[in-house]
This record gives C-alpha cells, structure tokens and sequence, in this order.
C-alpha cells in the first residue's frame, strides 16, 4: 500500500426530511446565494423545501445553470456574488450545480486575471467562499470531494481542477429527492459512479485488501441496487442505497494508497465537450475498450474484479479478465446505454485524432496509472469505441 494522508470535511446530513435541518449548518448572519439548475427542483418540492428551511436568512437566488455546467453562465453568477456582497453559497441540484458553485467558490476569492485560470493553471486551490449542498441526483460524488469539472463552449473544453479548499462544508443526501429523476439520469447516475470505482480500482494489485473490498463492494451494491431503482424510484431503501454508493465511489476513501487511472474520465470529458454526449454514456462508450487496449497492465485486477463482483469462477485468469469486462458492457446495456459513438454522433470518424491532438497541445502526454497511456493510445481506444 503506498502512503498517504486523508482528510474529509465535508458533514452529510443523510435521509428523509434531512432538508429541514438546512439552518443548523448555515451562520446565522450568512448573506446566501442560493445555485440551482434548469428548474427540476421547482417541480419536485425541493425548491419550497430549501426556501422554507431558509426562511430566517437573506437568500439571493440564482438559477439556470445548464448540465455541464458552462464557463459563460458562471460568470454571470459571480457578478451576483460580487454585487450582492453574498457570503455563503448553496448548491441545489446535481454534480453540474454542485460543480458551478465549486467553481464559484474558488472564483470569489481569485484575484488572478480571468478565473478561467483556475482550470488551466494546475495549482490546487486552498480557499474558497464556504458552500454547502442539498444533492438531488447521486452520480458525481461531488457533493463530497473537492473537485469540479467545468465547460466552456467557446473554446469546446471541459477541464477538471480542484484542490483542499474546495470541499463542501456540508451535504444533504435525502434519497427523496431521487422519486422524480428521469430513467436516462438515474441510468447516468449508476454508470457514472460505477465507472468512479473502476477507475481507482482497475489499475495493479498492490496488496491495498481493505481499500479493493470496499471498491468491490460499492461495485456490487450498485448492480444489485439497480434494477429495484431503475424499476422505482421511489423505492425508498433501493435509493438510499443507490445515493450513498454514489457519495462513498468518490469521496477519496477507496483510493487512499492505491494508484489510479483516469484515462476514461479524461476521454470522455472531450466526447462530451466535443459532442455534449451525456458524461456517463461517455464512460460508457470508453470504459471496455480502454480495458481491452490495456488488458496486459490490467488483467490481474480484471479477473479479481471478475470473480469477486460477477462471481466468475472458471477459465484462466485471462479469461476471468475478458468475462469481466463483457459483464461490465451487459451491466451498461442493461441500463439502457448505447455503448458505441457512433450510436450518439454521426460525425464521429475524426474523433480520435481531434483528442489526440488536444492531449498533445495540453502536454498530456502519459495518462493512467503508469502515466504511460499516449494520445496516439487514446485515439486507438476512442476509434475502437466508433
Ligand atoms: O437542471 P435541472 O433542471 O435541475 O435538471 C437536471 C439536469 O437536467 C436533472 N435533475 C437533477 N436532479 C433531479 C433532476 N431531474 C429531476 N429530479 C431531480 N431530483 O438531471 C439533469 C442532469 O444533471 P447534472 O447535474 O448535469 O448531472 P450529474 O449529477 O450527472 O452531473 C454531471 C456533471 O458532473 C461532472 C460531469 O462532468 C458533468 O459535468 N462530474 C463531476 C465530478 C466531480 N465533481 O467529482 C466527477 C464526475 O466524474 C463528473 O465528471
Ligand atoms: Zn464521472
């Protein structure tokens, strides 16, 4: 196991009616800017939740953050933050919300030149104004890590940064919440944390037992959680469990002093800024055939994967390995994702060469667990993926 030090701040308030307890988290002097997205939480009774439990602070609201939430529309809600004098921030939404309001955090205090620097210049970020949360759709994890993807369609990125000054102070998890999420997010939700666990486990054994059963036993909860919550929503235990599968997928417990990947994730993020492919479909898309290209540096955790999480018991190693990854391709199909770019773009043949030549112009020149991984090994794996 190699070292490491491991620090979470953020507090969960977890279950049922956990949204009136808003008060107890927030100074009772805050000037609040409250971030919500394109109106889900106004039909689903989360908003008057919010503004009821909020009743005793001044609220400014700022609404219409887009999923993937973009650079342009950020601004504008920092202007807010600045001309309202606001000092505390709460998310009210999903991991594109929460991922603006991380954004906005971080921008409050920049004092660089545009704070779009804060995606490019790599340094993490130690302070941000205080956030808190109210999660309405488990996928990200977001709502209790520090890091935040944010796209620009201008320029067509997505980039990813973070650092120790950008977790929330607190979350509220209510699997409530999760009654009127669309089957396409939920089915979004599972895959994305899903692929979170693969991504920090999929890599080389390093005898981290503890850290690979608690990967493992994410991974199982989530397949034997979804069809009970993509069946029901509303299905009260199925949710619960679904939504802290997703918190606890990518949180930084599971890759404390294990290496990981990524590769996917970074991908991805360009099918998505290219394409704006859903994120966890563009997991989906990559996340066989990154193993397949890989297969050699991966296939003692592909078979342990094989054996622990879809309970294959024959064949040799290598063949416990490709079983793994075609069951992990059934689970995907069987949430109803298309697994081929093709299926989402018709334009999709310059694809891989467009990515590579991006990775190149930003130096990402060896991604992965042995920082190994080329552009031109992207391109393979993404034309594998048409
Ligand atoms: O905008 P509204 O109207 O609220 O609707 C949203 C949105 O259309 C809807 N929704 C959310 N909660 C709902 C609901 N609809 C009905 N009932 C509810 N309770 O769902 C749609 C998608 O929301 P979004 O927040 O975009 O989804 P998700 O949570 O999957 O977040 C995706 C974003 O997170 C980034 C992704 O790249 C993407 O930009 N990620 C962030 C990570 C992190 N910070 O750690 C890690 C991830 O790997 C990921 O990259
Ligand atoms: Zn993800």
């Amino acid at each position: 196991m190699n070292n490491f030090k491991y620090r979470n701040p953020t507090k969960i308030l977890f279950g049922k009616g956990q949204i009136e307890n808003l008060a107890t988290e927030i100074p009772a002097d805050a000037k609040i800017l409250m971030l919500y997205g394109g109106g889900s939480i106004m039909k689903n009774g989360v908003y008057e939740q919010v503004k009821k439990a909020l009743s005793d602070y001044e609220v400014v609201e700022f609404g219409g953050i887009p999923a993937n939430p973009e650079y342009s529309v950020l601004v504008d809600a920092l202007k807010v933050i600045k001309e309202e004098n606001i000092t505390y921030l709460l998310a009210v939404g999903g991991g594109s919300v929460i991922d603006g309001t991380k954004f906005l955090s971080a921008a409050a205090l920049y004092e660089g030149e545009t704070p779009w620097e804060l995606l490019t210049n790599k340094k993490p970020v130690t302070e941000g104004m205080p956030f808190g949360t109210v999660l309405t759709l488990p996928a990200t994890g977001s709502e209790m890590n520090s890091g935040s993807v944010i796209t620009r369609a201008e320029t067509k990125e997505k980039l990813a940064f973070g650092g120790p000054g950008m977790f929330p102070q607190f979350s509220i998890l209510d699997p409530e919440v999760i009654k009127s999420i669309p089957e396409r997010q939920i089915a979004n939700g599972i895959t994305d944390a899903f692929t979170h666990v693969m991504e920090q486990y999929m890599t080389y054994p390093i005898g981290a037992k503890l850290q690979d059963r608690f990967a493992e036993s994410i991974m199982q909860t989530l397949v034997e959680t979804a069809p009970a919550i993509m069946k029901d929503p509303s299905d009260y235990e199925a949710a619960s469990n679904f939504m802290w599968s997703c918190t606890m997928a990518l949180n930084g417990l599971i890759q404390q002093g294990v290496p990981g990947d990524w590769a996917i994730h970074s991908m991805g993020h360009e099918l998505t800024a290219m394409y704006g492919i859903d994120h966890a479909r563009t997991l989906a898309i990559l996340a066989g055939n990154h193993y397949r290209y890989n297969f050699e540096t991966k296939k003692e955790k592909l078979a342990q994967y094989a054996e622990r999480v879809w309970n294959i018991t024959e064949g040799s190693l290598e063949d416990k390995a490709h079983a793994g990854i075609n069951k992990t391709e059934e689970f995907f199909k069987s949430l109803g994702i298309d697994l081929k770019l093709s299926e989402y773009t018709e334009n999709y043949s310059e694809t891989g060469s467009t990515v590579a030549e991006r990775f190149i112009e930003r130096g990402w020149n060896g991604l992965g667990e042995h920082k190994t991984l080329t552009p031109t090994d992207a391109q393979k794996i993404i034309e594998m993926s048409y």
